[in-house]
């Protein structure tokens, strides 16, 4: 993005992470398979289309990329319901096709992080048929978490759980006993502790470990440890972050004992050359962060403070050093997180007026995005901002397919389309999470603006056209320009892990240095601010003058 205060400098050419410790800095952008490009025509994205996108992959200058759930699945929740670990779903291609997209994206310097599903299976997976087959008390159900009910006939759940998605947790079985899904009915609970299936899952990293996998994105890495003594009384609530009970106290989330598992991951991590890296999906208090990110557990851990803060100097302030802080004390590094396939896409949080104080969208989902007024240019300007803050902070950056293009969320999609289990769970409570999984659109026009030769799994809206890879690729002002230009220069001046705030931050303005020089304001408004002394050499919107217009973020270098 160029202005009048722009450098001359050309834009560098890149300079790849080195192979140790390559996690730590790392932009690491998340493919959700089924809606990132179609090869054969049968809506849903698959391996091969990710293959053919690998030119775009290394024009953006990304690290690595994150593999949401490839596996065979029959699509309960978006491929978290895994029926087979060490496969690939045959409607999105085979494990050749996996080594070969490997292999290419090794070929440009691009990792590959494949994600792990170890708190629940599917209920088509081959264990927990074997486990409905079973009798009672055998071994194939204590893979799971089976129990009697309450009652005389047993006829009522063995406690009044509900479940993350909505509705209760336990789901009955012909024979009479319930067993536990803490997400949708389609996903049983595993028993972690039993041996087998810490066993099974050793397994399954190497597989993954020996096909050239480099890392692994845990999800619900807080999940697997349960307290499950008798009797399951009431809880004071599902979320265990609500402060009713002290931090790793709740009996199904965060407790202690989960540390032992990643104890034993990172002994198999440790048998590669270099490690395997990791990196835990764990909704945990930030005081309980750090052993997540231990080096002796999986490295690192999402930091989602950054995606619940409003857009507020003050608050970023605090969430950036406190995050910084956390970070030096578990001696990993920080990871910083603005989308991912569970949340509203944040060009589209920042054009809505926060909900009870807090960034938020619920209202307006359930209303098709008719209230509260999104105001869009307002959101992608933010969301520029935003990113270049985001990419100048010390630590990796986690990029969520479609932020590069500024979409926003898609709020309209009919109810008969939906597909997140979360809107029949919460029986139209929420809306779900769809909205931010629409297929990508890479061309201006066509069945599916480019995603693959026929229509799209979830229908996209006319407004993808203008926003398509191909309307962007050749203007310099677009998004995708931006975030191309953002990440060659990260590379170029991108430093040790740490930055000092300077002078000019106060409650409208965050302004810190890196090593080496590199700089980075952002003013939240409402008045533009003076830029300070340095060569500008990029800019979130188009800049005229010596002053830095509200929501705008600039890159500087010592001139
Ligand atoms: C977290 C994943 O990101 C989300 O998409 C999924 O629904 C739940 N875990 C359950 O696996």
């Amino acid at each position: 993005m160029s202005s009048a205060r722009t450098t001359t400098r050309q834009v560098p050419g890149p300079v790849r992470a080195a192979d140790a410790g390559w996690w730590r800095q790392a932009v690491v952008y998340q493919i959700y398979p089924r809606s990132f490009a179609d090869s054969d025509g049968n809506g849903l994205g698959d391996l091969r289309g990710i293959i053919s996108r690998i030119p775009y992959l290394a024009a953006l200058g990304i690290d690595a990329v994150w593999l949401s759930p490839f596996y065979p699945s029959a699509l309960a929740d978006g491929g978290y319901d895994v029926d087979d670990y060490r496969d690939v779903d045959p409607r999105l291609g085979t494990l050749a096709d996996f080594d070969e997209l490997t292999a290419r994206l090794h070929a440009e310097k691009i990792k590959v992080i494949v994600d792990i599903v170890p708190n629940h299976t599917s209920s088509r997976h081959a264990w927990f048929r074997e486990a409905l087959a079973a009798p009672k008390g055998s071994p194939a159900r204590n893979r799971y978490i089976f129990r009697d009910g309450l009652g005389p006939d047993g006829g009522r759940p063995p406690s009044d759980w509900a479940s993350v998605f909505g509705g209760p947790a336990w789901t009955r079985v012909p024979d009479g006993q319930w067993y536990l899904h803490l997400f949708a009915a389609e996903q049983p609970d595993l028993n972690w502790d039993n041996r087998e299936v810490r066993d099974e899952f050793a397994r399954t990293l190497r597989f993954w470990s020996d096909r050239g996998a480099d890392g692994f994105r845990v999800d619900v890495a807080h999940g697997l440890a349960k307290n499950l003594a008798e009797p399951l009384g009431p809880l004071p609530g599902l979320n265990h972050l609500d402060g009713t009970l002290p931090p790793g106290s709740h009996p199904l989330w965060d407790r202690d004992e989960v540390h032992e598992i990643y104890a034993e991951w990172r002994r198999v991590f440790n048998e590669y050359d270099p490690p395997r890296a990791a990196v835990a999906e764990a909704w945990v208090h930030p005081s309980r962060r750090p052993r997540y990110a231990s080096p002796d557990g999986l490295g690192q851990a999402f930091n989602f403070d950054l995606l619940d803060a409003n857009w507020n100097a003050g608050e970023l302030l605090r969430v950036i050093t406190d995050s910084l802080a956390d970070a030096q004390r578990q001696g990993s590094s920080t990871t910083w997180v603005l989308s991912n396939h569970d949340v509203v896409r944040h060009a589209t949080r920042y054009g809505l007026p926060p909900e009870d104080g807090r960034v938020g969208a619920r209202n307006w989902l359930l209303t098709g995005g008719a209230s509260p007024r999104l105001d869009r240019g307002l959101g992608l300007r933010r969301a520029r901002a935003a990113i270049l803050l985001m990419l100048a902070l010390p630590g990796s950056a986690y990029l969520y397919q479609g932020e590069e293009l500024g979409l926003h969320e898609v709020p309209d999609i009919p109810e008969d389309l939906v597909q997140d289990p979360v809107f029949s769970r919460s029986r139209g409570a929420e809306k779900g999470r769809d909205g931010c999984r629409v297929p990508l659109p890479w061309a201006v026009g066509g069945p599916s603006f480019g995603f693959g030769p026929g229509t799209a799994h979830l229908p996209q809206p006319a407004w993808f056209g203008p926003l398509s890879v191909e309307a962007q690729e050749r203007d310099p002002a677009s998004t995708l320009s931006l975030y191309r230009d953002a990440l060659r220069w990260r590379r170029e001046l991108q430093a040790a892990e740490n930055m000092e705030w300077l002078p000019r931050t106060n409650g409208r303005v965050l302004h810190f240095t890196r090593p080496g020089g590199w700089r980075c304001l952002t003013n939240f408004g409402p008045a533009p601010v003076p830029l300070p002394a340095g060569d500008v050499i990029l800019t979130s919107v188009p800049v005229e003058g010596d002053d830095l217009p509200a929501d705008t973020t600039a890159w500087l270098i010592s001139g």
